[in-house]
């Protein structure tokens, strides 16, 4: 494949990169994650309650550490979060830390007994292209399951089941599936539909942002 076709995504989470590889391979754009090394194991995010901010942080970090991506049609990062209605929005933007230290199983436990089950996925994808950086946005509304169920898929895949689904995790879907709802997938999707705009990808590297 054309490396100009190629988006060089600095993460190290596995689940996302397959997401993302999955999702944009069928446009003919190529996702290749960043190698971490010993130097540079991984982005350090800053505390900010807004994905945005942190998302854009990460974006300018990466930039930083990836140094020469000429050969790529762009730097990609994303971060995520997972929002309970009924403890308004937490964990949110601790959601990895609270994922660390709770699991599955505490989140579900905190949940015993409490009715409102609802909650959303949000994600922001950022991406350097063409010297610019240019954000995309993608929710999930559901609710938290009563157990665990599942193998696919990472984090709290296990427990959340997607509004508009058949009542299935996102753990029990396969990756095809989970897009069709998730916030990775709509984000992803609103990527896709800028580069079909500006007619980078999958042939040409001659778009810009007007
Ligand atoms: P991050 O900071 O963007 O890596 O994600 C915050 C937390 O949300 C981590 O614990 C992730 O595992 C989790 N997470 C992010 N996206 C998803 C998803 O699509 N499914 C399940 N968990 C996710």
């Amino acid at each position: 494949m054309d490396k100009k076709t190629t988006i060089l995504f600095v993460t190290s989470n596995l689940g996302k990169l397959s997401e993302a590889k999955i999702a944009l391979k069928p446009f003919g754009i190529n996702v290749e994650a960043f190698q971490f090394n010993e130097e540079i194991s991984e982005i350090q995010e800053i505390q900010s309650s807004n994905l945005h901010f942190v998302a854009a942080d990460k974006l300018t970090k990466a930039v930083s550490i990836v140094k020469d991506s000429s050969d790529k049609i762009g730097v990609m990062v994303e971060d995520a979060g997972f929002f309970l209605e009924e403890f308004n929005g937490f964990p949110g933007v601790y959601s990895a830390y609270v994922h660390k230290t709770l699991g599955n199983q505490g989140i579900l436990r905190t949940l015993n007994g409490v009715e409102n089950r609802s909650a959303i996925f949000r994600c922001v994808i950022g991406i350097y292209l063409n010297g610019k950086e240019i954000f995309f946005e993608g929710l999930c509304n559901g609710q938290v399951s009563k157990k665990a169920t599942g193998k696919n898929g990472f984090g709290y895949d296990p427990i959340f089941i997607p509004d508009g689904g058949d009542g299935r995790t996102f753990a029990e879907m396969n990756s095809e599936e989970k897009q069709i709802f998730s916030h990775r997938g709509k984000a992803l999707k609103k990527l896709r539909d800028y580069f079909e705009e500006r007619n980078q990808s999958p042939t040409s590297n001659h778009g810009s942002e007007s």
